[in-house]
């Protein structure tokens, strides 16, 4: 029905631009959610949240309710939500321990922890003679077509074909390692709870956003203002300013001009990593401190590596946003298509000093949580955006800005020399959305 009225997608998508209905059009939401996130790599969460045999998590992936578990011999598997009786959710809440295993609320069928029926109350007497049988996989809570791991960070794909996990992420996967290298013990666990925003928009504004070095010192220019005023008022009283200040003003001190000092880097399937960074390395104690523990693990040589890996952003495409230097990361669940939920985590290093994890917690409050004022600029404008995009004042999204000057090595699209604003991360998006779209099946 959609392939009659769209005859092809890639005539919404030119290489500068692209048509408003792939925001709007509920048709094509529903195709993105077949042919991207019910096929790709979708992140799941982190095997910390399921740490003891019995717990687990559920997630939304596309648009499939699913419950991450934790299983008896240890691996971490991803189930549809859903009773092969009668359809009930076998988890309602969102987390917990359900123990030995899975009991649905409705009848009382019970399920292993990987999905495998275990029992149903008379089974016997009750389905003899039927196609109900211990045999039948129909009995089976049915499992996503593959998971996988990668440094603790769970994925799932509802595909059983397509690139593995490591291909996929390709070189992206340096959001992972720059996480977890930064703890002396090569490890994180997640920081319970996360938090939710559900913006008033389709989820590829929220994931263009990410990469779009233009609009913080014109979206954040209020907020850096309001907290460089106060930063500058406490350095007067106390001769030092707080670094949590330092967080939002840098939105307001990093002028465009400086952006565009910075670099994306445009890779297969979607990924973008944006380089350099407001400064993380302060020669306060507690960091000085952290540089001996984090030497002490690796040698100097390697610290050094580590602290000097040089990334603000890594997108995955199509649903994480991953700021690894300070071990937050930000998961896209699309819902509608005018209705988008990201969830906002955060992870301590493991065997870090605690003021490390206590600075990352301030940026995780300061800019990434809905309390922030960083945070509700930009959903104002994802709100504004979609609505302008539903109306009749034009057809096209621009993406032009550099349009015809990046640099392609090696099939990674780099951005010239201070063109760090340009909006090749949009065109690398929509060229993998575009991909995805019109595959064959
Ligand atoms: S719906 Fe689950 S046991 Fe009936
Ligand atoms: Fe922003």
């Amino acid at each position: 029905m959609l392939q009659q009225r769209i005859a092809d997608l890639s005539d919404y998508v030119e290489p500068d631009r692209v048509r408003k209905e792939v925001y709007t059009d509920a048709q094509i939401f529903e195709l993105e959610m077949e042919r991207i996130h019910e096929t790709v790599w979708i992140y799941c969460g982190h095997e910390s949240q399921v740490p003891k045999p019995g717990d687990y998590y559920t997630v939304q992936l596309g648009r499939q309710p699913m419950v991450m578990v934790r299983g008896k011999d240890q691996r971490v598997q991803v189930l549809y939500n859903r009773c092969p009786h009668r359809g009930n959710m076998i988890c309602g809440d969102r987390r917990g321990n359900t123990g030995e295993f899975f009991r649905c609320s409705y009848h009382a069928w019970t399920f292993q922890l990987d999905g495998r029926l275990r029992s149903i109350p008379m089974m016997e007497s009750g389905y003899q003679g039927t196609r109900w049988t211990r045999d039948n996989p129909d009995c089976n809570v049915k499992r996503a077509a593959r998971v996988a791991s990668y440094r603790g960070f769970v994925f799932a794909s509802l595909a059983a074909r397509g690139p593995d996990l490591l291909e996929f992420l390709g070189h992206s996967k340096i959001a992972f390692d720059d996480i977890c290298d930064r703890s002396p013990e090569g490890e994180v666990e997640v920081v319970p709870n996360c938090f939710r925003v559900i913006q008033r928009s389709n989820w590829k504004l929220f994931l263009e956003n990410q990469l779009d070095a233009l609009h913080p010192s014109v979206t954040h220019q209020s907020t850096g203002r309001a907290a460089r005023d106060v930063e500058l008022q406490i350095e007067k009283k106390t001769g030092h300013a707080p670094l949590s200040y330092h967080m939002l003003s840098a939105f307001a001190t990093v002028t465009i001009d400086k952006w565009d000092g910075f670099q994306t880097l445009n890779y297969p399937y979607g990924h973008c990593i944006l380089t350099g960074y407001m400064g993380l390395r302060p020669q306060d104690p507690d960091t000085l401190q952290y540089e001996r523990v984090l030497a002490k693990a690796y040698g100097e040589e390697k610290k050094e590596a580590i602290l000097s890996t040089n990334i603000h952003h890594v997108l995955i495409y199509p649903g994480l946003s991953v700021q690894s230097p300070l071990q937050q990361l930000r998961a896209v669940r699309p819902l509608g298509v005018d209705r988008t939920l990201t969830e906002i985590w955060h992870f301590r290093l493991k065997g870090a000093p605690e003021p490390i994890y206590r600075r990352a917690l301030a940026y995780y409050n300061l800019v990434n949580s809905p309390a922030t004022l960083i945070n509700a600029d930009d959903l104002e404008n994802f709100w504004k955006c979609h609505s302008g995009l539903a109306s009749d004042g034009g057809d096209w999204v621009s993406f032009a800005r550099h349009f015809g000057r990046d640099i392609e090595k090696d099939g990674v699209v780099e951005t010239g020399p201070n063109m760090g604003t340009s909006e090749a991360p949009m065109r690398n998006q929509m060229k993998a959305w575009t991909q995805y779209m019109t595959a064959e099946k």
